[in-house]
């Protein structure tokens, strides 16, 4: 649990009284701060039913249960694992997580009918949200019911939940499309049957920051039961109308990461729970710093990548281009980061573009432990400028080779390792392996390694005769030209003994992959060597 604030109405710092170094947000937040806000709420995740319901996302039932697992880690407070009428898979899926013996409660939806109330219940779930629409339009063209026979077949699904022991929260599906005198008719009725909780979902996300907060308010004056809120993304509202429901009193959030569910999705766990923290002094029982890796895993196993713009967890959420942001934040965070990417468990990236300036371009060389006089500084600027504007992308690497080539070392002779002898034998059905005969430092040394493909021999084998401490952080591909006679472009990042802060690049060009990788590698090698002799 992240604990941030100490009081949000006493400190009237530059940082909008949140602890200094992690959040500087606009101190107008606190002058907005409404008495009907509570101080914490509580999140139930709807990942694995609501996002489930995004178009093209359908989940093993493996992926679901580390789903459930990482959600739990992260803290959250209800896992809703499902829709258990929907098909024995769904069933299966939840009961497995039911059993995990998580410390989040497990919830399943249910329609508000005995037979799916029995579904969850019977999948293991301690915890069931029924629902049934109550706008005229659903009522008219999809229940062909009267809303007294939807008002009393809720009051029958929640006490009948209820009378089976579990946990009821109960929605009023397309709550914000109803005639407001009938919802709270409605959330009255249910809680004279006996409901735990009260959900308002803005089902087609039609509502503004404005008419939430009016919305909330006049259903918190018959709502006794905790509220809670279901935001959907349609206007792209959906995090902006969760914090104004928490503004007016709801006491817990319905989210999925990273925003997925149906159609444009529902309100976006990370950005509900760092908007309710930092713009609201709201607190959750999330782990923020869990962030980043929870939205990344959630993206691999959905299919569903995160944009790169994408708020808190997106590549260049932290990541800072023009000359006279970067200088700001290596001068002070503050200047350009509402928060710091730590606390979300996301890294700051200085990248290079065409507005890239001498301190973001110093700053990255430095990374990699490479530092140019004012002169040369310059010139790679300039380099780097004039290719980002013909629109070629200048990576880490790139970066790097540049500044070499420039200072001349690229072309020097490679001082410490020469490659002698290099062999690979692979094919069907056998084990590819690798022979090199290298001479590290005056001496022959020679080795063979296996590896998955010849590639990776190749470089298991290099990196047996020079170092075992040596390890691969990145190896990457690219075809310069089209067609099976491309030229192929590749990158090797190495480090030694697992020192963070040398990190050795090695670039190579050629029409074969593996002696263009084995190229690469001892360049990034003789490299590391070099730096390492110092
Ligand atoms: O958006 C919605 O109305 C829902 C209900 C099932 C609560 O997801
Ligand atoms: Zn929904």
């Amino acid at each position: 649990m992240t604990e941030l604030r100490s009081s949000c109405s006493q400190d009237s710092g530059a940082h909008g009284g949140y602890e200094a170094g992690r959040i500087f947000t606009s101190h107008f937040n606190r002058l907005a701060l409404d008495p009907s806000t509570p101080e914490r709420v509580e999140v139930l995740d709807t990942t694995l039913r609501d996002g489930e319901q995004t178009p093209g996302v359908a989940l093993s039932i493996d992926d679901k249960v580390r789903i459930a697992q990482l959600l739990d880690e992260l803290g959250v407070d209800v896992i809703e694992a499902g829709f258990p009428r929907t098909s024995k898979g769904e069933q299966e899926a939840i009961r497995r997580i039911a059993s995990l013996g998580l410390k989040a409660k497990v919830c399943g939806l249910a329609r508000c009918s005995r037979e799916d109330v029995d579904s969850a219940v019977d999948s293991g779930v301690d915890y069931v949200h029924a629902f049934i629409a109550t706008s005229e339009a659903h009522m008219k063209h999809k229940l062909k019911m009267t809303r007294e026979q939807v008002k009393a077949r809720a009051v029958d699904a929640v006490e009948y939940a209820r009378s089976r022991g579990v946990t009821v929260e109960f929605s009023c599906e397309d709550g914000t499309r109803t005639d407001l005198d009938f919802l709270k008719g409605m959330h009255i009725a249910v809680q004279e049957a006996g409901v735990h909780k009260i959900n308002l979902p803005d089902t087609v996300g039609t509502m503004s920051p404005a008419a939430m907060e009016y919305l909330v308010a006049e259903v918190m004056k018959v709502t006794k039961v905790p509220l809670s809120i279901h935001c959907h993304d349609d206007f792209g509202l959906a995090v902006a109308n969760s914090l104004a429901a928490v503004r007016k009193g709801a006491r817990q959030v319905h989210v999925c990461v990273n925003g997925l569910g149906e159609r444009a999705g529902n309100a976006a766990l990370e950005e509900v729970v760092m908007g309710l923290l930092a713009l609201l002094n709201v607190r959750t029982n999330i782990d923020t710093r869990k962030l980043g890796v929870t939205c990344r895993s959630v993206a691999r196993m959905t299919g569903i990548p995160i944009p790169d713009t994408k708020a808190i967890v997106g590549n260049n959420a932290f990541a800072h281009e023009s000359g006279i942001h970067v200088h700001g934040v290596l001068s002070d965070p503050s200047t350009y980061e509402a928060l710091s990417p730590e606390l979300v468990g996301m890294q700051r990236n200085i990248v290079m573009g065409k507005h890239s300036g001498a301190h973001s371009v110093k700053e990255k060389l430095a990374e990699y432990g490479v530092s140019l006089p004012e002169g040369m500084l310059s010139t790679v600027v300039e380099k780097v400028k004039s290719l980002a504007e013909s629109g070629k992308e200048v990576d880490d690497a790139e970066l790097v080779a540049l500044a070499l080539h420039i200072q001349g070392q690229a072309e020097k002779e490679r001082q410490h390792v020469k490659l002698k002898e290099f062999a690979v034998f692979t094919g069907m059905n056998i084990t590819p392996t690798s022979t090199v005969a290298i001479e590290v430092d005056g001496k022959q040394v020679r080795s063979s390694n296996v590896g998955i493909g010849p590639v990776d021999a190749a470089l298991n084998a290099i990196r047996t005769a020079v170092s075992e401490n040596i390890s691969l952080v990145e190896y990457k591909l690219n075809a310069i030209t089209g067609g099976s006679d491309a030229l192929c472009e590749v990158t090797v990042k190495m480090r030694m003994n697992d020192d963070q802060k040398v990190m050795s690049v090695g670039k190579s060009i050629g029409s074969d992959i593996v002696l263009t990788s084995v190229d690469a590698a001892m360049g990034a090698i003789d490299r590391l060597l070099a730096r390492h002799r110092e």
